[in-house]
């Protein structure tokens, strides 16, 4: 079902922009190859839904620049609710599962379409799965801008898949480290220094420090 994608993004050599530099090591994913990705994407997604009216529910916070350039790029009746969920967690392994707002719109015999940013343990998005498939729609698929698999912990697999990513620690793009980061217009790598030790401009936030430790 996903259109074919590349293993690991092309090597393109685009230099960070000098605002970055100290922070972002490379840029992994321009905007450009994710603003062709999503094109493919959306004629995919719309090739399967067609004739359905889908419900689109997306996942706060880091999926949202993704979402926007998605929908945008889909030409099927949609409607559009959101799931907050964040882990919090002391450890590097084991971060709890916090739903911060609940779906709205009912999805009972519904054509679900599951959209996060990325893809990395599995354990949000197979525990909002089993949250979906409680309210009985008619099928539910999952859109992931990235898939970090070398990470895998939880057996999900996404429907449509941006980019296969290596474990790295990416940001931009509406991902994060210590909620900073989100409004790069790139997936860029961090360097380690910045997310092993903190720096001044990104000091982490309790929660969110084992969160990135996480992603790490
Ligand atoms: C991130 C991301 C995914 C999840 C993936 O969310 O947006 O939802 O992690 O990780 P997993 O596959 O290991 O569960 P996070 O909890 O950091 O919140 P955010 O979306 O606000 O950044």
């Amino acid at each position: 079902m996903s259109p074919s994608f590349p293993q690991t993004p092309a090597r393109h050599g685009v230099a960070v922009p000098r605002r970055w530099r100290r922070e972002v090591e490379r840029i992994l994913i321009t905007d450009a190859q994710i603003a062709r990705r999503i094109r493919t994407l959306a004629r995919a997604i719309a090739r399967d839904f067609a004739g359905r009216e889908l419900v689109v529910v997306s996942l706060l916070n880091g999926t949202v620049m993704f979402l926007a350039d998605l929908i945008r790029n889909l030409s099927l009746p949609l409607r559009l609710d959101f799931i907050g969920v964040s882990s919090y967690g002391a450890g590097t392994e084991s971060g709890e599962l916090v739903f911060t707002k609940e779906l709205r719109l009912s999805v009972r015999g519904r054509d679900v379409l599951l959209v996060d940013d990325i893809l990395d343990t599995g354990k949000t998005l197979s525990r909002v799965r089993a949250r979906l498939r409680a309210l009985r729609p008619r099928r539910i698929r999952i859109c992931v801008l990235l898939n970090k698999a070398a990470r895998r912990v939880e057996p999900v697999a996404a429907d449509y898949v941006g980019f296969e990513i290596p474990d790295e620690f990416v940001v931009g793009y509406g991902l994060d480290f210590a909620e900073r980061y989100r409004n790069l217009p790139f997936v860029g790598v961090l360097y380690p220094h910045v997310y092993q030790q903190g720096c001044r401009r990104a000091r982490p936030a309790r929660p969110r420090a084992a969160r990135a430790r996480r992603r790490a």
